[in-house]
């Protein structure tokens, strides 16, 4: 593959951002077939053509992403949603006023300008407006539908700074639109829609409390719970954001989770532990990893895949988790937290009732 010097342009509190010189030689590489890194709202995305092949492999090429994993196609007016599908519901409709720009990727039928590479050769396309300036303002440069799966080495936590951004893909990608950290902190909640039927095929910033509030029927992809169904968003299927270390959960209270800690240091293990500041207070280990008040789980949230990429630079052995309630913003956590851990859990046992 090309080696880049890649380019690192930086663009935090900046007005006109139409007219940034960043933004407007990021659009020029991109008309060009190129691929950029910007920030959204969720995590960093790598964007390209969505509507040619040969730009689209360069995205799978410089993740090292699997080939059957189809692409989120992102707009930034809904009049663009004409480049992307042939046709939306009512329902869709409904979900697009309430969320857009923001969080939440629906899936819909995909027109003929979408590269058959984009969409992993399905019928189908994911579509979202992303609620980040940087992003709108580059896609409107560009004039195209854009491509973007997160900017991270596959396999690996997503980006939610630019520096996590470089640090997977410098040389691999013309360049990088640093914009700082991200604000939800994980990616979109990504829909299913059929009749008035909402599925929900991967938990997101959007939760399924807020899409209740817009539609009457909501429901969580099957595969989501029973290891043993095909997940109809192909993605959910790999391991994911996962740290160079083991990961586990461990489901208990602090005096559990100390005894668990002090098990595998006896072993000779070096232990890290990734744990809320509440707990923090009450349990000790080689290397700590605080991610916020457990009472705030939108600050947990933002820096977690944070915290995930620190363990890297540390020599910890094994890393051990806190587990969060599956509600709002848990629902995304809690399923990213599982991927990491490749749903390895040790539970107190002995204090169920
Ligand atoms: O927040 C986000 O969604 C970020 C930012 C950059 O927008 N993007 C992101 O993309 O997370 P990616 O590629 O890492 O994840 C896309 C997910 C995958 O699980 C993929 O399988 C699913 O969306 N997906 C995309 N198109 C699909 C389709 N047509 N049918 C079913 N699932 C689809
Ligand atoms: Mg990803």
């Amino acid at each position: 593959m090309v080696q880049w010097k890649t380019s690192r342009w930086n663009v935090e509190n900046v007005d006109n951002l139409h007219e940034h010189p960043a933004i407007q030689e990021a659009a020029m590489w991109m008309k060009e077939g190129e691929v950029i890194a910007f920030p959204t709202e969720t995590v960093y995305g790598l964007g390209a053509n969505a509507c040619s092949n040969e730009a689209i492999e360069k995205i799978f090429e410089a993740k090292g992403r699997p080939s059957d994993n189809p692409l989120i196609v992102h707009i930034a007016e809904i009049e663009q949603l004409e480049q992307a599908t042939t046709t939306w519901s009512e329902t869709a409709q409904k979900l697009m006023d309430a969320f857009w720009p923001g969080p939440l990727t629906i899936i819909l039928p995909k027109n003929e300008r979408i590269a058959e590479r984009t969409t992993a050769g399905l019928s189908s396309v994911g579509v979202r407006m992303p609620d980040h300036p940087v992003a709108l303002a580059l896609i409107k440069a560009c004039g195209l539908p854009i491509a973007a799966p997160s900017a991270n080495r596959s396999g690996k936590p997503s980006p939610t700074k630019g520096e996590h951004v470089y640090k997977d893909l410098n040389g691999r990608i013309k360049g990088i639109i640093d914009a700082g950290s991200t604000g939800v902190g994980l990616e979109s909640t990504v829909v299913e829609v059929s009749g008035d039927v909402v599925t929900i095929l991967r938990p997101g910033g959007i939760s399924k409390a807020q899409l209740e509030e817009i539609v009457d029927h909501v429901k969580l992809d099957e595969a989501l719970f029973e290891s043993g169904q095909v997940p109809r968003s192909p993605g959910m299927k790999y391991t994911h954001y996962a740290p160079d270390a083991p990961l586990f959960l461990v489901e208990g209270n602090h005096v559990f989770f100390q005894k668990v800690i002090d098990q595998y240091e006896a072993e000779g293990q070096k232990v890290g532990i990734l744990i809320s500041n509440e707990r923090a207070e009450h349990v000790t280990a080689n290397v700590i990893k605080c991610l916020g008040s457990s009472n705030q789980v939108e600050d947990v949230a933002q820096n977690l895949y944070h915290q995930l990429r620190s363990f890297d630079d540390t020599d910890v052995d094994i890393i051990l988790a806190e587990m969060y309630p599956v509600d709002g913003i848990g629902e995304a956590l809690m399923n990213r937290l599982m991927k990491a851990a490749g749903n390895r859990m040790i539970a107190d046992n002995h204090n169920r009732d």
